[in-house]
């Protein structure tokens, strides 16, 4: 038998899914993303939202003093409303700022409040981002009450992605977080235009992890993490080796006191271990050549953008990797499992 593979270098990667939020908690977290990660899609659920050209440049700015020395580009994004103006996201994406506008259905999720209600208000802007190659970034779930939260990712495929894909055609989509077989097969065939972001934290939990012997909050996300069979099938999306699949880790940080609590927040803080964790699933399914696709090649590939210069070189070792539990007041993933995996550089 060969020997286990002990080391893997990849592209330096790319996380094209973060929250990084705003103010003291921007300046605990940017830098764990910038340690690992070249760039990153950064979602713009802030408190009141990322909306203009103006509010991006301004929010770049903060997100470049909080990383310091640290070689990290973030790549921005407007949040879409039923107001949005097509010629202001149309000149934040030709000079450069913007890569992504993100569309929220009103209510699906942490800070979503100003979202849109009905799509037919933005198809302007659509068009227009159509026009010009701007990828949408869809958060995929219905918001309807009496559709059940485990259903919501696929009714929202049915009922709001499919016609929306026919009223734009020729708007490149990437369906964020995806969690469900549903959701992995319509993105295989939906063609060039259509790719998905798939998380570390779906790899690795599903309901049950969550709810199984005592709820545990820090396994609370949205969208809500799905059956085994579910999450096998986005295994076997992320390490199959197809091009419109990659990662966005969705690291999304909340204070450990509004997860533990009555009303827990959604979100679960991976940006510190997530690279770790990933060669340890892409081991595990017998897969740590396809890694480099998924965190550092099919990205930028979808995003029209070159691939990092930089490495960022894993090793096994032989103890397990202790992280720390904390970040400043964030709880970090808990995977479940020791991961003997550990980023030895990023250059
Ligand atoms: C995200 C957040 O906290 O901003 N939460 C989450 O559970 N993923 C929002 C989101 O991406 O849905
Ligand atoms: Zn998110």
């Amino acid at each position: 038998m060969a020997a286990a593979q002990t080391s893997l270098t990849i592209p330096r990667p790319d996380d094209w899914h973060l929250h990084l939020r705003d103010g003291a908690m921007l300046q605990t977290v940017a830098p764990v993303s910038a340690a690992h990660f070249a760039r990153a899609i950064i979602m713009p659920n802030l408190v009141p939202p990322v909306v203009t050209g103006a509010q991006a440049a301004a929010y770049r700015e903060r997100i470049l003093a909080a990383v310091g020395k640290a070689q990290f580009e973030p790549l921005m994004t407007l949040y879409l409303t039923e107001t949005t103006n097509a010629d202001d996201v149309a000149a934040a994406a030709e000079s450069g700022l913007v890569k992504a506008v993100k569309l929220y259905p009103a209510g699906a999720t942490t800070n979503s409040d100003a979202g849109v209600r009905d799509i037919e208000k933005v198809v302007p802007v659509l068009e227009r981002m159509a026009q010009i190659g701007l990828p949408l970034c869809v958060h995929g779930e219905v918001t309807n009450g009496e559709i059940d939260i485990f259903d919501r990712e696929a009714v929202f495929i049915e009922t709001v992605l499919e016609p929306l894909r026919k009223r734009v055609p020729g708007l490149r989509i990437v369906m964020e977080h995806i969690t469900t077989a549903q959701a992995a097969d319509y993105v295989r065939s939906g063609g060039d235009n259509l790719a998905a972001t798939i998380t570390t934290h779906h790899l690795i939990i599903n309901r049950n992890h969550m709810l199984v012997g005592g709820i545990r909050p820090h396994y609370y996300c949205l969208p809500v993490a799905k059956r085994e069979e579910h999450r096998l099938a986005l295994r076997k999306a992320a390490t199959g080796g197809e091009a419109r699949f990659f990662l966005g880790t969705d690291s999304a940080p909340h204070p450990t006191d509004l997860k533990e609590n009555a009303c827990g927040c959604a979100g679960c803080f991976t940006a510190l271990n997530t690279m770790s964790l990933l060669a340890h699933v892409f081991e595990e399914e017998g897969a740590l050549d396809k890694l480099e696709g998924f965190a550092s090649r099919n990205g930028p590939a979808f995003y029209g953008l070159p691939v990092n210069d930089g490495t960022m070189r894993l090793v096994k070792r032989d103890k397990p990797v202790n992280f720390p539990a904390t970040i400043a007041d964030v709880t970090v993933f808990d995977p479940g499992f020791e991961t003997f995996w550990d980023v030895e550089t990023t250059i």
